[in-house]
């Protein structure tokens, strides 16, 4: 867009924060304002908007508009890599006034409205609901219990008053680290479509991880080992939930890998494959049961668990490897479990590395 003619005009629309895209006549992206680059970085002056948009309903509603049969037209779009993303569309015309302008000057604007919080919004209240209320009812409903007793038949009963006490207070933590897990699950989901922005090294913080857990590992008898580059390994992150993926894998592994008495931590540098960038491998392998493997792939869903009582008797609450998941999509990483039965598990966290300046 000429400067001179529109005075002001890319600032303001750069200060917008929906996505604002302009096209000519022929479909080629003549201006696109700051929200719309951050939403695609693809986006460049000149070239088809459909190299970048291909969704049919947004790019056929540009047909209507410029064909001159609607002056506007509204629409919706979804996106579903890399993360989900929901817009609203609006496709108006520039030229409204019937004089005839050449091919390459602007002709449509497109405004758009990220709508991924509120639909992401809805569907976790729905799924909270759902959920939570399935999994908080069996340590209510024992709760219940063990009160009508100690009211009723037990009234008196000192022995047993303090047996009932005991449970009663190990199922109220339970509901508690399931709410817990609940809120940080939720917290992350609806930041998921927002990039971590803080740079974090990522050897020194499985490191310190390593390390608050040394005393639950020691109580298994399991020995953790670290293999980490000398030179710090710098992602971009946010330092909690990284601290919160370390936690659950090692967690995890000294669990259910306890016979294993070994827990390998390993971080590396992998170098980039055909058209990525270099990435941070973090390994957590354990020697325990391992994984059958028809479960894999339905780990990183909530509350599945391959042994719910072994996981509750820990005090798992299903929700670590979902949360995990979670994290690493944010950070637009990968998850990768391998496992074999009787030989143990490898959990692999990829992290994008930013390029070096
Ligand atoms: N290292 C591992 N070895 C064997 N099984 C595992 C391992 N890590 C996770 N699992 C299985 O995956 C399930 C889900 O893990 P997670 O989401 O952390 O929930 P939780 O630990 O609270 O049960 C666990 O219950 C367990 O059955
Ligand atoms: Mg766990």
């Amino acid at each position: 867009m000429d400067k001179n003619q529109n005075g002001l005009l890319p600032e303001v629309l750069d200060a917008l924060s929906d996505p604002v895209i302009m096209v000519d006549g022929r479909k080629v992206v003549t201006f696109s304002n700051a929200a719309a680059t951050s939403a695609w970085p693809s986006l460049i002056n000149g070239v088809p908007i459909s190299f970048t948009l291909r969704t049919p309903d947004l790019i056929d509603a540009i047909d209507r508009v410029l064909a001159g049969t609607l002056p506007m037209l509204k629409g919706a779009m979804s996106e579903r890599l890399p993360v989900e993303r929901f817009f609203e569309f609006q496709v108006v015309s520039l030229s409204s006034s019937g004089v005839a302008t050449p091919r390459t000057a602007p002709a449509v604007v497109l405004v758009f409205r990220d709508l991924t919080e509120s639909r992401r919004l809805e569907a976790m209240r729905v799924d909270f609901v759902a959920n939570a209320s399935h999994e908080l009812r069996t340590p209510l409903a024992s709760l219940l219990g063990f009160i009508e007793t100690l009211q009723g038949p037990a009234r008196g009963d000192l022995q047993a008053q303090t047996r009932f006490l005991d449970i009663m207070r190990a199922q109220g933590r339970r509901m508690a680290r399931l709410i817990d897990d609940l809120l940080s699950l939720s917290r992350v989901e609806m930041s998921e479509h927002k990039r971590p922005i803080d740079t974090v090294d990522f050897g020194l913080l499985i490191r310190q991880v390593a390390d608050t857990l040394r005393p639950v590992a020691e109580e298994r008898r399991v020995a953790i080992h670290l293999d980490l580059p000398d030179a710090p390994v710098f992602v971009s992150g946010d330092r909690d939930e990284l601290m919160r993926v370390a936690e659950n894998l090692i967690e995890n592994a000294i669990k259910y890998g306890h016979s294993g008495q070994r827990v390998e931590l390993k971080l590396a540098i992998v170098s980039a494959s055909r058209g990525r960038c270099d990435e941070a491998q973090f390994s957590v392998r354990d020697f325990g049961p391992g994984i059958p493997a028809e479960h894999l792939p339905r780990l990183t869903e909530r509350f599945y668990r391959v042994d719910a009582s072994a996981s509750r008797e820990t005090g798992g609450t299903g929700l670590g490897l979902a949360i995990v998941k979670h994290i690493v999509n944010r950070h637009r990483g990968r998850l990768t479990i391998e496992s074999e039965q009787g030989t143990g598990s490898v959990f692999n966290v990829f992290l994008p590395v930013p390029d070096e300046e």
